[in-house]
């Protein structure tokens, strides 16, 4: 008896072990103490800015309008002669920003970048609600702004999730109330279309809006919302298949955020999985807005393969409970960054506490049980409207948290965040540098037609398997804990060719179709022994 107690312990304190592993090569960088706005929403441009904005009705921001503008809007709830400005671009490579001007009202709205480049940004509150916003990044000069047009939409959207299409337009999917999705643009006469799951699975606390949208790989639209999930035939306006309930039932969206990514896709891109982790138990948001008790945030992430025919949710424990966290597909195709949230409450004014400081990585590959890792904690806690986007270099910029009313520096517990912050993987640490490869691209854009091969070149000092691994990342919009149209492919490959002095030409099959990677913008990274390369900006049609 005795042998075999004392082995199931070693096992045991192995797993415990394994689940608490820390990758210290991991660490953060303050890159602006505040660029004048709380990053509640962010999307990078293939010119390496990031476009980031807040609500518009909240008073007073940290940074003037420009050129000594002014807003005057007689429906504005807070400030109706405001003078701030509530959206920046920010210029990755140099590390600075400037304010640009939103005038209606881009709160909890949503987004997608269409294959263009452009970003088309979408609905909002009050006199945003039915607005489309759209900034080009193409534009010449260095007062570029938004271009605004307040009735383009055919109902209120706020809270609602955009996901750009084969055919290069957006859906736009459901909102605060609103259980049907619309197009943008639209054909002549199309209007709204009906979604009856999004009333079903509205709940007393609601627990649905922002809904996790992913384009499936035969062209349908996954959408989970509050613990279950519907396989969509958006174009029949018919569900093509219902999936299980979420084992232990719990909500995973708004206001019991939780987050989901699509997995990694495989060169052959005929199966696609899904992953949701962290939210809130139910009952979770009544019990902090009525009676400011805080519940512990859910621990667990749910995966399943939503190609199958009747698929059943996997279910894994991670090593923090969270709330509110932000998942981040990294460019080495293997890893899922999960970062900032809370251990108890859930979103909305005041309703979160117990900052999670401490990002941890899924393997979606790694062994059963052994697939989380812990890395280096923030100093800074990101509540509620707190955002994290992979950046063309590897980084991941993270900024945000506001979990009041206003803007608020002072006797609060958690104030307004303006800061920008960098967490690096440590895929950039310094002894990961031999082995980082270099695209050259000339700084060019690289254009893909569907199905064509290509080549890149690249340098690298360090390459002992010719079969390096090549990823393409759409870039998300990061909103409320849930980065929209985020989607990473690993593409068929073949081994790298050397052409002496460190120097390699690899070539490469762009993905077949747009259901499995939609026309426009995409970062691709040569990937060696784990290690990714800056990205090269491409863009497919
Ligand atoms: C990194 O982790 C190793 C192993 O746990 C430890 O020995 C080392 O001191 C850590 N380094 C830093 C900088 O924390
Ligand atoms: C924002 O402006 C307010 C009012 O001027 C000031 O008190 C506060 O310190 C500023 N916060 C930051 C982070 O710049
Ligand atoms: C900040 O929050 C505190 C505590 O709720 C409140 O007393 C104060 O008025 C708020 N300040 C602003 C500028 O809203
Ligand atoms: C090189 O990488 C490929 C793909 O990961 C792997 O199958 C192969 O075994 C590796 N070769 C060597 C020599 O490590």
């Amino acid at each position: 008896m005795a042998p075999r107690f004392i082995w199931s312990c070693i096992l045991v304190s192995l797993l415990h072990l394994a689940a608490s592993v820390t990758a210290n090569g991991s660490r953060w960088a303050l890159l602006q103490p505040s660029i004048g706005v709380s990053a509640m929403h962010m999307q990078l441009l293939h010119n390496d800015h990031v476009i980031i904005f807040d609500r518009t009705d909240f008073g007073l921001s940290n940074i003037s309008l420009p050129a000594g503008n002014c807003r005057d809007d007689p429906r504005d709830q807070a400030l109706q002669h405001d003078c701030s400005a509530h959206s920046v671009d920010y210029d990755v490579v140099s590390n600075s920003f400037r304010p640009l001007t939103i005038l209606t009202d881009t709160w909890c709205s949503s987004a997608t970048v269409a294959p263009d480049g452009r970003i088309i940004q979408t609905g909002g509150f009050n006199d945003g609600e039915r607005a489309v916003r759209i900034f080009d990044p193409c534009c010449d000069g260095s007062n570029c702004d938004w271009v605004e047009n307040p009735s383009a939409l055919a109902s209120r959207r706020w809270y609602a999730t955009n996901q750009i299409l084969p055919d290069g337009r957006a859906i736009i999917i459901g909102g605060r109330r609103q259980f049907n999705y619309e197009f943008y643009p639209k054909f002549s006469d199309e209007g709204i279309f009906k979604l009856p799951f999004l009333s079903q699975t509205h709940d007393p606390e609601e627990n649905n809006l922002y809904p996790f949208v992913h384009l499936n790989v035969d062209g349908n639209l996954f959408v989970f919302a509050n613990n279950r999930a519907i396989l969509l035939d958006y174009r029949a306006v018919k569900v093509m298949r219902s999936y299980p309930v979420m084992p232990e039932g719990d909500p995973r969206n708004y206001p019991s955020s939780g987050s989901s990514v699509l997995l990694p896709l495989s060169p052959a891109a005929d199966e696609a999985e899904v992953l949701v982790c962290g939210g809130a138990p139910k009952g979770s948001y009544i019990s902090a807005s009525k009676n400011r008790v805080f519940v512990t945030a859910s621990s667990t992430c749910g995966r399943i393969k939503i190609t199958d025919e009747s698929p059943e949710w996997q279910m894994e424990t991670m090593p923090v409970s969270r709330v509110m966290g932000d998942m981040v597909l990294l460019p080495t195709g293997a890893e899922v960054l999960i970062i900032n949230g809370a251990g108890a409450g859930t979103a909305g004014w005041e309703l979160g506490s117990n900052p999670v400081l401490t990002p941890v990585i899924y393997q979606p590959d790694g062994p059963p049980g052994y697939r989380f890792t812990l890395q280096k904690p923030s100093t800074i806690p990101r509540l509620y409207h707190s955002t994290a986007i992979m950046l063309r270099d590897g980084r991941v910029l993270v900024g945000g948290s506001n979990p009041h009313v206003g803007y608020n520096f002072s006797s609060v517990q958690y104030p307004t965040e303006l800061s920008l912050e960098a967490f690096s993987p440590d895929y950039l640490d310094q002894k990961a540098s031999d082995r980082r490869p270099q695209i050259d691209t000339e700084g060019s854009t690289i254009e893909l037609a569907y199905g064509c091969e290509f080549a890149l070149s690249f340098t690298a000092s360090e390459l002992r398997n010719e079969s390096v691994t090549v990823t393409m990342l759409a870039p998300a919009f990061a909103t409320h804990s849930f980065s929209m149209n985020q989607r990473l492919l690993i593409l068929a490959s073949k081994a790298a060719m050397s052409g002496g002095e460190s120097r390699y030409c690899v070539t490469v099959t762009a993905p077949p179709s747009g259901m499995v990677a939609p026309p426009g913008y995409y970062m691709v990274f040569v990937v060696n022994e784990g290690v990714p390369s800056d990205g090269a900006w491409v863009r497919l049609r």
